[in-house]
């Protein structure tokens, strides 16, 4: 595989692809948390995902081991591990083949295509998941703060979804360092969602992607 599509984009956005063995090698470095079904990852230039596929890879082989033996559970489990990637990526075409990329991964494990509710559910989550903007500013390409959507599976078929923006989630750090002005504030005062939708199921996600003016 070529790990640059032109010079020009390097010279334009450093766009050089991470070879298949480094990416191995990097992750097994936090190697519990990529194997964790629910451990998240944020890729924030995550080019056509390099990274967040062998994440992915890695959490369906836990979701294997976990619940391979019940179907209903191992579609919940593998749409949660999905849910747990995030990236963000300047360009338009990176981010429409990392989605790509990631939905093939999950279709492949689970034997499924787009007749299938939980495909359209994981593709709906990937357009919330892996955006196009600037991780630097923590804008989108429409110029509006990011805002990542945090998943968690309630059990039962239903998962919960708040969203969060960036820039203050990542300031909330600064917040929480002691003998700052903002240290006395709780943390539930900083991790406010913007949003928080009553639970879903995978029907539910899917119908959102089938019709996006749900989805915001
Ligand atoms: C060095 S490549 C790495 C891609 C991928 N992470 C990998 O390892 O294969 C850097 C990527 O970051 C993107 N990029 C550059 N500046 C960015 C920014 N400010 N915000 C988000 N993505 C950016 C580029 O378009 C490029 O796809």
């Amino acid at each position: 595989m070529s790990l640059i599509k032109s010079k020009k984009r390097v010279a334009d956005h450093g766009e050089v692809f991470t070879p298949e063995w480094m990416v191995d090698a990097m992750l097994d470095l936090v190697k519990e948390e990529s194997e964790r079904i629910d451990s998240r990852f944020l890729e924030p230039a995550c080019g056509s995902g390099n990274f967040l596929v062998k994440v992915l890879k890695r959490k369906l082989c836990a979701v294997e081991l976990k619940f391979g033996k019940s179907e209903f559970e191992k579609r919940q489990y593998a749409l949660l591990a999905l849910m747990c990637a995030y990236g963000i990526e300047l360009l338009e075409d990176n981010i429409i083949e990392c989605r790509a990329n990631m939905l093939e991964v999950l279709a492949d494990y689970l034997r499924i295509d787009e007749t299938d509710d939980l495909y359209r559910a994981a593709s709906h989550v990937l357009s919330l998941n892996l955006i196009q903007g600037d991780a630097l500013s923590m804008k989108g390409y429409d110029g509006a703060p990011i805002t990542f959507s945090e998943w968690g599976y309630l059990g039962k078929g239903k998962f919960q979804r708040r969203d969060f923006r960036l820039d203050v989630l990542t300031g909330s750090s600064a917040f929480s360092a002691e003998g700052t002005l903002f240290s006395h504030l709780g943390k539930h005062e900083i991790f406010t969602p913007t949003k928080t939708y009553p639970p879903m199921t995978v029907r539910d996600l899917a119908a959102r992607g089938d019709n996006p003016q749900e989805a915001a």
